[in-house]
C-alpha cells in the first residue's frame, strides 16, 4: 500500500475461465491508466498464480496495441483460488500472505481483477486484507451478480447461435431431432439467448425443472403438425446423471420414448474461443476504461457494473459468492412460450 496521494502503479490480472474480450479489457484499463492518468501498469501472469509467485510483466502502452481483437488473454489465466483451504492468514507460506508481500514489494497502489464470480470473491477477500482492488466482470455465463451483463457473453451467444443455425439445415435434411448442449455452468443465460436467437423448438434451462415426457410430447406434436425435425437446446447445468453429458441424457431419452432418430452435439470450449464481437469489444473497453477511472478516483473495493446500460460500481463484498440466474418468469421466457417455444415444463 503506497503512501502517495494518487495511485501511480497498478497491477492487472485475468482469472478463471477465459472468454472473448479479455484483451480488450486489459487494453481499456492499461491505455486509460497510462495515457490519461500517467500510471505504470504491471500484468500478472496466469491469474492469481502470478500474484502469488510475483510473476509479472510490465505493460507499456506499445504492448497494449494490436490486442483489441485477439481472443483469449495475453496474460494467461488459471483457476487458482488463493483462499481455498487457507485457514491461517498469518502463515508465512500461505498464499494471501504471499500476495500481500508481492503487492507491497512491487509498490502497487491498486489491483484490477478481471474475472467471474470466483474471481470477485477472491478480489473481495483481498480488499478486506487492505489492498486497493477493482473488479471487472467477465464470463460467457453472464451470471455475475450485481451487473446486467458480463463481456464474453455476446460473443458466446453469437458462436452458439451459429452452431444452432447449422444444425437446423442438417436436422431438416434427415428429419431428425438435434440436441445441442450449451455451456453456462449453473446459469441458463447462454442457452436461453442462443436458443431463442437460433429458433430452438425446446430450450432446457437449469432454472426451470423439465419433464422428459413434456419434451417428447412437444417433439411428437411437431411431427404430427408436419414439422418433421426439432432442435432441442440444452444448458449443461440441467439436472442429469453425472456419468453422461446433459445432451446424451436427453438424446437417449427422446430416442427411447419417441423412436425418432436423435443426434447430439456438445459445443464445448468453442464457445469461449476466438475474436470478441463488436459489442463485447465495446463493453470490455467501457469496463476497462471505467476501472482505471475508479482507481484514479480511489473508488476501491468495488466491481464495475452496467445497470440499465449505465456504468456504475457495486461493492465487491456484495458480489462475492452470489450468482445471477435466469428468473423463471422472465419476460423473454413468457414471450417465447406464447410463440410455442417449449421449456420442457408445460405438462408437469
Ligand atoms: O465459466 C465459464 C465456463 O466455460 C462454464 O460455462 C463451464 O461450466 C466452465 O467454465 C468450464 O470450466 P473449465 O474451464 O474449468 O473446464
Amino acid at each position: 500500500m503506497s503512501t502517495s496521494a494518487k495511485p501511480k502503479r497498478i497491477g492487472i490480472l485475468t482469472a478463471g475461465g477465459d472468454c472473448p474480450g479479455l484483451n480488450a479489457a486489459i487494453r481499456g484499463v492499461g491505455k486509460t491508466a497510462i495515457v490519461e492518468y500517467g500510471m505504470e501498469v504491471l500484468g500478472f501472469n496466469a491469474g492469481y498464480s502470478g500474484l502469488i509467485n510475483g510473476d509479472y510483466i510490465e505493460l507499456k502502452e506499445s504492448a497494449l496495441s494490436g490486442i483489441l481483437t485477439l481472443g483469449g488473454t495475453i496474460l494467461g489465466t488459471s483457476r487458482e483460488k488463493p483462499y481455498k483451504g487457507n485457514k491461517n492468514g498469518k502463515d508465512a507460506e500461505d498464499k494471501p500472505h504471499k500476495i500481500m508481500k508481492n503487492y507491497k514489494k512491487l509498490g502497487l497502489d491498486a489491483l484490477v481483477c478481471i474475472g467471474g464470480n470466483g474471481t470477485m470473491k477472491t478480489a473481495s477477500l483481498l480488499a478486506q486484507e487492505g489492498m486497493n482492488v477493482v473488479g471487472i466482470p467477465k464470463t460467457i455465463d453472464n451470471d455475475v451478480w450485481g451487473t446486467d451483463v458480463t463481456f464474453g457473453f455476446d460473443s458466446a451467444v453469437q458462436i452458439a447461435t451459429d452452431a444452432i443455425d447449422r444444425l437446423h439445415t442438417t436436422a431438416n435434411s434427415h428429419q431428425r431431432v438435434m440436441i445441442i448442449e450449451i455451456m453456462g455452468h449453473h446459469a441458463g443465460w447462454l442457452a436461453l439467448y442462443s436458443g431463442l436467437a437460433g429458433g430452438g423448438d425446446i430450450i432446457l434451462l437449469p432454472e426451470l425443472e423439465y419433464n422428459i415426457r413434456s419434451v417428447c410430447k412437444k417433439i411428437e406434436s411437431r411431427f404430427e403438425s408436419n414439422k418433421p425435425y426439432s432442435i432441442v437446446v440444452v444448458a449443461e447445468g440441467i439436472d442429469h446423471p453425472k456419468e453422461v453429458s446433459a445432451a446424451t441424457h436427453i438424446a437417449q431419452a427422446i430416442q427411447t420414448y419417441t423412436g425418432i432418430e436423435t443426434r447430439e452435439t456438445v459445443l464445448g470450449y468453442i464457445q469461449r474461443g476466438g475474436s470478441p464481437t463488436p459489442m463485447d469489444r465495446i463493453l470490455a473497453t467501457r469496463y476497462g476504461a471505467f476501472a482505471a477511472q475508479c482507481i484514479a478516483n480511489e473508488n476501491f473495493g468495488t466491481m464495475v457494473a452496467v445497470k440499465n446500460n449505465d456504468l456504475t460500481t457495486v461493492p465487491l463484498e456484495e458480489v462475492g459468492g452470489k450468482l445471477r440466474l435466469v428468473e423463471p418468469n422472465l419476460g423473454l421466457i413468457e414471450k417465447a412460450r406464447k410463440m410455442g417455444v417449449s421449456f420442457g415444463d408445460e405438462y408437469m
